[in-house]
């Protein structure tokens, strides 16, 4: 049967987060408020589908990893019987989803629901839809590489539901990653330690400690000024009469953001990635160690800025966690970044790390988190801590 939503996909455990910011967006960009979506598991959200709602999403949205238009459901469990109902569905679909001469591609994930095999299912919902566009004298064919749609099949509670992922893949890449540096942090991910941190640009001073590849400080100042993703990106907007133009929504945000590292090489690898991001001249990259970070060092990287010492903002981090849960360099690792954080009186830490020790050594020199939650990082099982300093 027909379907018609806008699905939402992130990482378990982020549904609220998305949610606020799916209502940021919309209010912003479209000047209205969205209406509350459907929950599905810890990750997925559901909205009634609306075009303009489905492009503010899919250009604006920092923490989500897909955003997906169920187009149609079907409860079938074999291969003909679903074929036989998606050609009747897509043939008799007034919706302009299909053009004559594109190419498309086909995904199946958590098929499950069908007695067959995922690539059984590609080839199903596939010929499907290029026999039913037939049926209307659009010429559809297959092209993996350069789709103007990419369709995705998958299982849920209700059966099979096929989808047309609006981002055309997956929208944690923000293209500007040209080395990983060891253990990067995956970009949604760093908009939803943003979001748990509570960021305010407007007030707040972002310093990521520890940043690596410097996802982080270059995730910040796009999450600022909601930074559009380019049309170039998403050329199933386009194919499906849904593009707009798309300006920046907070164009004037500037914040104090900081990168501090204490290796050389990868801060000289956030550089270029910063370069690559589009934001060079708006983070300042510092080698120092975590254990000499202090708000003098910030008030000098300010004035050096023209700007005043900020009185509040953010450290927000994914420290190492360590090859083994007790090394002992870690404890004396966190033990140093608990007694920076102390000298940051009137901010916040937030702390995306594996390990239980990194909790236990707040424990002793600040006390409890704000919050404590679950959030898998690269598939390994972690937390998030943000204390109030
Ligand atoms: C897990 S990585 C951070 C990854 C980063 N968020 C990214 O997206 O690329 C941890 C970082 O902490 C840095 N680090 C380790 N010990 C440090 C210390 N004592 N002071 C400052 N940085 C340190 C490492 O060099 C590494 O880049």
């Amino acid at each position: 049967m027909i379907a018609d939503e806008l699905r939402i996909i992130g990482s378990t455990q982020t549904n609220v987060v998305m949610a606020a910011e799916v209502t940021r967006v919309a209010q912003r960009a479209l000047g209205a408020r969205p209406p509350a979506p459907r929950k599905e598991g810890l990750g997925q959200l559901i909205y009634p589908f609306d075009g303009a709602l489905a492009w503010a999403a899919v250009t604006y949205l920092r923490t989500p990893t897909r955003v997906l238009w169920d187009v149609y459901r079907s409860r079938q469990t074999r291969l003909e019987p679903l074929y036989d109902e998606l050609v009747a569905d897509i043939a008799g679909d007034a919706r302009p989803l299909i053009r004559d001469r594109d190419g498309i591609s086909v995904e199946a994930r958590r098929v499950e629901v069908v007695a067959a095999g995922e690539r059984q299912v590609v080839g199903t919902v596939k010929n499907a839809l290029i026999d039913a566009a037939a049926r209307r004298g659009v010429r559809l064919h297959v092209d993996p590489e350069r789709p103007a749609t990419r369709w995705v099949a998958r299982g849920d509670a209700s059966g099979l539901v096929v989808s047309i992922d609006l981002g055309g893949g997956s929208l944690s890449q923000r293209g500007w990653r040209r080395d990983a540096g060891e253990a990067p942090l995956r970009e949604h991910l760093a908009a939803v330690l943003l979001m748990l941190g509570r960021f305010d640009p407007r007030r707040d001073a972002l310093v990521d400690p520890m940043c690596g590849s410097g996802t982080i400080p270059i995730e910040a100042i796009h999450a600022a000024r909601a930074t559009p993703r380019p049309a170039s990106a998403l050329p199933a907007l386009a194919v499906l009469g849904l593009a707009r133009p798309a300006e920046p929504l907070f164009p004037d945000a500037a914040p104090l953001v900081i990168g501090c590292d204490h290796d050389l090489a990868v801060l000289s690898v956030a550089r270029d990635n910063a370069r690559a991001a589009g934001v060079a001249g708006d983070v300042v990259w510092q080698r120092a160690d975590v254990a000499r970070l202090a708000p003098g060092l910030v008030a000098d990287i300010a004035r050096e800025r023209g700007r005043p010492a900020p009185t509040t903002g953010l450290l927000l981090a994914n420290p190492p966690y360590g090859e083994r849960l007790d090394d002992p360099g870690l404890d004396e690792l966190y033990a140093a970044i608990a007694a920076t954080c102390r000298r940051f009186r009137g901010w916040r830490a937030g702390f995306l790390v594996g390990s239980p020790a990194l909790e236990l050594a707040f424990q002793r020199a600040i006390g409890r988190p704000r919050i404590k939650k679950p959030l898998a990082n690269a598939n390994l099982r972690a937390y998030f801590y943000l204390y109030e300093l």
